[in-house]
């Protein structure tokens, strides 16, 4: 059978990976699919810039137009990143009936098709590689934010603008992806609560760690009876827990569904080797089908395009969570009954609550506590009454809890 023509518009650290991948494998993935692959085509900025990938045999382009609209090109695959002429070409491409591959994560042909047969109750996990090594090494070696994003950067972790992943907006695209693929709905990014981990102290990590939790920048996706709620956000996860165990530039995605019960799904998350890995599985995926009915082909979101749900998109004061909440107090009697008292009001009981003591000739002391589950309308409430005290200085801090059922064996 003729080889499967493969044209790549960027050729950076996913571009290169993705290249060696296709060289180095190219006999093993010749017998599984049954014709060879060949990156025939490539489009770079700057052609003069030297590249940890051998292009002898790809011709390069200078116009990314040629490449999507060329006649002996099968798959584009779009690994230039941005938004906007990446959407143009992404488009043009298809226009010009070719397949299409960009950037994309292997933990969704899991979700996709290991679950095909379950009903997905929640999906949550660390799905942002940079945003977890910052974290691990700021919090566990105690280094400098700046210092460990340029590594992170270097290392070819980084999205091209960091600042998706540091805000979390990086999270979110892929929460929105998996939540389409999980509970069979549009794709719904705009719909995706966002905050990211520039305002985490290293007060709450030492406080968190104190009660025994671990704090960790998660994305969660759950659909209850009244719709579904997706978020982004760092949040306490108790240190038993699998999730909070997952450290620097891996990913792990933990679903809970109805047949399998809880999975937990690991891996690398960032950088040339695992993303090129998971472009060069969808390149097989096309590669594969190319002679396959398009009707009977794996749908891209697990369900045919038509079949997609409509269900309600839930706002964050909508869900139910536990809370960590850190305020500063003006250290005189009463203070705390007044405090628990607002709480006890809302119906909203406390787990654990420690006052600590005031430095010398300090007249305020910080009270912190972790409550039960509460919707979180009713939080926001109490913390506005709470902030209205006299006897309360300046704003609470608020971090989520969530207590998941998969534990760390021993
Ligand atoms: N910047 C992304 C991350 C790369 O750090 O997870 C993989 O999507």
């Amino acid at each position: 059978m003729k080889p499967v023509k493969i044209g790549i518009i960027g050729l950076g650290t996913v571009g290169c990976a993705t290249v060696n991948i296709l060289q180095t494998r190219g006999a093993e993935l010749t017998a599984r699919i049954g014709r060879s692959i060949i990156v025939s085509h490539a489009c770079v900025r700057d052609p003069s810039k030297p590249r940890d990938c051998d292009l002898t045999g790809v011709t390069l382009l200078e116009d990314p137009s040629e490449l999507v609209t060329h006649p002996d090109i099968d798959i584009v695959v779009e690994l230039m990143g941005g938004t906007e002429l990446a959407l143009e070409l992404s488009l043009k491409a298809i226009a010009a009936g070719k397949h299409l591959v960009t950037a994309n994560k292997a933990i969704i042909k899991a979700i996709r098709e290991g679950l095909a047969g379950n009903r997905i109750h929640s999906v949550a996990g660390i799905i942002n590689g940079t945003g977890n090594f910052i974290l691990s090494e700021m919090l566990d070696e105690g280094r400098a934010f700046a210092e460990v994003l340029g590594e992170a950067q270097q290392l070819g972790y980084a999205e091209a603008d960091p600042t998706f992943d540091v805000e979390g907006i990086d999270a979110a695209h892929k929460l929105a992806i998996l939540a389409s693929i999980a509970f069979g709905i549009p794709l719904s990014f705009s719909a995706v609560y966002t905050e990211g981990i520039g305002n985490l102290t290293a007060e709450d990590v030492r406080n968190a760690e104190k009660l025994g939790y671990r704090i960790k920048h998660l994305g969660i996706a759950e659909h209850n009876s009244q719709g579904v709620s997706l978020r982004v956000h760092p949040t306490l996860i108790p240190r038993s827990q699998l999730l909070a165990n997952v450290h620097g530039v891996m990913n792990a995605v933990q679903v809970q569904s109805d047949a399998v019960g809880e999975s937990l799904y690991y891996g690398a998350g960032a950088g040339g080797g695992p993303t090129g890995s998971a472009v060069v599985a969808d390149i097989i995926d096309i590669a594969r089908s190319l002679e396959t009915r398009p009707d009977q082909r794996v749908a891209l979101l697990g369900i045919r395009h038509d079949a997609l749900k409509e269900v309600p998109l839930l706002p964050i004061d909508a869900i139910e969570s536990a809370y960590y909440l850190r305020m500063q107090a003006t250290d005189q009697p009463g203070v705390m009954a007044e405090v628990t008292g607002i709480l006890g009001k809302m119906g909203i009981s406390i787990e654990a609550i420690e006052q600590t003591e005031p430095m010398q000739h300090d007249t305020q002391a910080t009270i912190i506590m972790l409550t039960h589950r509460v919707i979180e309308e009713h939080m926001i409430k109490v913390i506005r009454q709470l902030e209205a005290l006299d006897t309360i200085m300046g704003a609470i801090t608020l971090i989520r809890v969530e207590h998941f059922n998969t534990r760390q064996s021993a």
